[in-house]
């Protein structure tokens, strides 16, 4: 039968970077997809897109000096090369920022507004007054109210683990100027997750299948015991400042991140279907997001779309015409999310009732996997297990390898896996290497060779074997491979690739045992004109079948691989039911060329040593490693909420950029540096008025081929005016805004281009480069540093 299939994975942040664990999900997704499209009778799209919203994402281009879009452009790019070497293969990949989403949530939000399931209500939160914003709870810091652990965000302690809300707090500051917050009013938008209907549908919802037995039995516990009504309603709304769509009918009101973030997956699907329409390939976004009639089920169909879903009169495209009685039923759409455990409260709760509500279809399932831990362990930055796709291809290279081995510890639960590198370079070599590539590598030659490059005969002659039993030589092995097709299709299919590859390596451990035990290299030599010997043909024709019966099997985790043994053998793009046929005799293959090489350890070596080199010199501070952490949304000690989770990333992360890439100590750390000058005293040194300055305004000096022109905010009535030599390091623009350290005593210096009334200071060294000091954030101009 006919399936028509859009697949989606998470959408990633647009603050951070592609990395090992995200990687879980793009790989399962893409193998997935993949497996479809070889289908017979099958469409299936997959899209995705970055999730480019939010508070955390405002303020990093805030600090890099760039505007939002900016930055999301930037990462957009990273984003998409990080996926492409690991041939991730998006029918689209999008951004949340686009108009596509924009209306989409807008069209959404209209229809929740006129079912009278949005409400506005004014809650009281956290302001910045220096920032003149109102603070996410991750943005709020103090003292653990139970433990009295310092530094402590604003909805769980880390020391402690007790969960709070920020007014629990002892001491708040904000984390983004380090001033007490206040506690002010401002109307909120909600989605009423608590109405009946909400409730209702979710039940109903929960026990439809959609979910995997361990998410249904979570969702249980979150919606609570029939008439409970645990279930409450749902902030969609942020206060200005915020990157992200402003809400329709409102001055300063924006959807909050994970209002928009899943809508971004149609979004980006529309993206697809208006290239798609324009370049002459015909295919519908209703027929995928409206509500549809199932095959032989017209009225089933009706039902659900023209009643219960409340569908808008006038929203129904191609849906529609199918719902109509005189019109045969189509084919049924199939809708399915992979996402990580940690934001199944997202998608199985808002998600769907948010659909359901606004006339849409909801998912046919949502395909939850695990974390990943590295050698056992949370991914560390210490450890140097915390390591991003890009570092992955500039060390390893083949990213198939990777594909592999998250392939062969996938199964389709929710279960955490662990990528052990010592069993990763084992699992390569002996499986992928020793064992399939090893096939083609025996037997391929005497093709080309022997055989003049063509596949021989398998001979049809009868032969008597040892017990005198007539058969014909086609090698069993050759059958069994062929007649595993569904056997393997199936566990692809049920997201268990662990079985599939199982399955796959035992039918190439026999296809190893049938060619060591007919020895066609001793054949070979043995008889005196191996070009006809029915033997050395029969046994090189089964192997060379059974390799291209194998790499079939394997192309859904070895997209490339399979790519370059079409191209070896000569043949069309395998698809999955080419399993029923062999080459034709007389097919001619092309030279055979290595295929793959084995994983050298050294190279994983290698690739830990500089994730932990790039950490030696500046010990991670706290909110360093905060950070990365907050990236990981597949951190291992991460369970699936118990509650409603608190907005990670997406309000958490404050944006530092990546690991710290401060280069070596120059001459090997502590008593490496030759002193500059005699020791001081302490009151030497405290005669040294050093300020924080905040750079109000940079120019250029006409002329002057060092200098900058700083204007120089230190709390005074006036501010400075300080020439300072950073011309050839700094554009002046990015400089504006920028908070510094100056010397305010130093005795005014009258320069060619004016009066310079202080010094600010900067590295350097023998590497190359300058580079002006920053306090952290929190420090206010004029702030004593000593
Ligand atoms: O957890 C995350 O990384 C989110 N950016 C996932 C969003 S998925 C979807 F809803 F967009
Ligand atoms: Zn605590």
């Amino acid at each position: 039968m006919t399936r028509k299939i859009l697949v989606t994975s998470a959408l990633p942040y647009a603050n951070g970077s592609i990395h090992l664990g995200h990687l879980v999900e793009y790989i399962q997704t893409d193998i997935w997809v993949r497996f479809q499209k070889m289908q017979a009778d099958t469409t299936c799209h997959y899209v995705c897109a970055d999730d480019t919203h939010g508070t955390p994402i405002m303020l990093r281009a805030e600090k890099e000096g760039i505007t939002p879009e900016q930055l999301i452009a930037r990462v957009w790019q990273e984003h998409y090369d990080d996926f492409a070497a690991f041939h991730v293969e998006f029918d689209n990949y999008g951004s949340t920022n686009s108009d596509e989403t924009r209306q989409c949530a807008e069209t959404i939000y209209a229809t929740l507004k006129d079912k009278g399931l949005i409400e506005v209500r004014s809650i009281e939160q956290y302001y910045d007054p220096v920032k003149n914003m109102f603070l996410p709870d991750r943005f709020i810091k103090g003292e653990c109210p139970k433990c009295h652990a310092k530094d402590q965000y604003g909805d769980n302690c880390e020391a402690c683990g007790a969960a709070y809300a920020p007014t629990d707090l002892i001491e708040p500051y904000s984390a983004v100027s380090g001033a007490k917050p206040e506690l002010r009013n401002s109307d909120h938008y909600f989605f009423k997750l608590s109405a009946d209907t909400c409730q209702q549908f979710l039940r109903q919802w929960t026990r439809s299948g959609s979910l995997q037995p361990e998410a249904a039995n979570k969702m249980q516990e979150w919606l609570g015991a029939e008439g409970e009504n645990k279930l409450t309603d749902w902030d969609i709304s942020r206060d200005a400042p915020y990157f992200g769509f402003k809400i329709p009918g409102t001055e300063d009101k924006y959807f909050y991140v994970w209002l928009d973030a899943p809508v971004g997956y149609m979004g980006s699907f529309k993206q697809f279907c208006d290239r798609e329409n324009r370049e002459g390939h015909p295919i519908n976004f209703d027929e995928y997001w409206l509500p549809q009639s199932q095959p032989d089920s017209g009225m089933d169909a009706r039902r659900q779309g023209g009643g219960d879903a409340g569908i808008p009169v006038g929203r129904l495209g191609a849906a529609d015409a199918a719902n109509n009685a005189d019109t045969p039923s189509v084919v049924a759409t199939e809708l399915y999310h992979f996402i990580g455990k940690d934001i199944l409260y997202f998608h199985a709760l808002f998600w769907p009732a948010m659909l359901q509500h606004a006339g849409y279809r909801t998912p046919t399932k949502l395909f939850a996997h695990g974390f990943l831990t590295v050698n056992g362990e949370k991914m560390s930055k210490s450890r140097g297990t915390f390591i991003t796709a890009r570092s992955y291809i500039d060390h390893i290279k083949n990213t198939e390898y990777l594909r592999y081995y998250y392939a062969a510890k996938l199964n389709g639960t929710m279960e955490d896996i662990d990528l052990n590198l010592e069993d990763f370079v084992a699992k390569v070599n002996s499986d992928l290497i020793g064992k399939y590539i090893n096939i083609a590598s025996r037997c391929a030659g005497f093709v080309n060779k022997i055989f003049n490059g063509e596949i021989p005969l398998i001979h049809q002659r009868w032969i008597e074997d040892m017990n005198g039993k007539r058969e014909k030589p086609f090698w069993d092995g050759l059958k069994k491979l062929m007649r595993s097709s569904e056997e393997i299709a199936s566990a692809y299919e049920q997201r268990d690739f662990g079985k599939a590859l199982r399955l796959i390596m035992a039918l190439a451990d026999e296809t190893n045992r049938y060619i060591a035990e007919k020895e066609p290299w001793a054949v070979a030599k043995r008889v005196d004109n191996p070009a006809e010997d029915d033997n050395l043909k029969d046994i090189c024709a089964n192997a060379l079948n059974a390799f291209r019966l194998l790499t079939l099997y394997l192309k859904p985790v070895l997209p490339m691989l399979a790519e370059n043994v079409e191209a070896f053998f000569n043949i069309p793009p395998l698809k999955w039911d080419d399993a029923q046929t062999l080459l034709p005799a007389g097919h001619r293959i092309n030279e055979y060329k290595h295929l793959a090489t084995r994983l050298d350890p050294k190279l994983i070596e290698a690739m830990v040593a500089a994730n932990q080199e790039s950490l030696k010199p500046v010990p991670e501070s706290h909110s360093q490693q905060r950070h990365a952490e907050a990236q990981q949304h597949h951190a291992p000690s991460q369970a699936i909420p118990s509650s409603p989770p608190s907005p990670k990333g997406g309000e958490a992360a404050l944006a530092s950029g990546a690991a710290s890439t401060v280069p070596p100590f120059a001459k090997g750390g502590l008593g490496g540096i030759s002193p500059v000058a005699e020791t001081i005293s302490i009151d030497d040194f405290m005669k040294v008025d050093l300020r924080v300055a905040k750079i109000v305004n940079a120019e250029h000096v006409e002329g002057a081929e060092k200098l900058l022109k700083l204007t120089l905010d230190i709390g005074e009535e006036k501010p400075r005016t300080v020439f300072a030599g950073i011309k050839s390091a700094y554009n002046p623009e990015k400089l504006k805004g920028r908070m510094t350290v100056m010397v305010a005593n130093l005795a005014p210096r009258k320069m060619k281009f004016g009066m310079s009334e202080g010094m600010v200071l900067a590295a350097s060294g023998e590497a190359p480069g300058l580079f002006i000091l920053s306090p952290d954030d929190g420090a206010q101009p004029g702030m004593r540093i000593k």
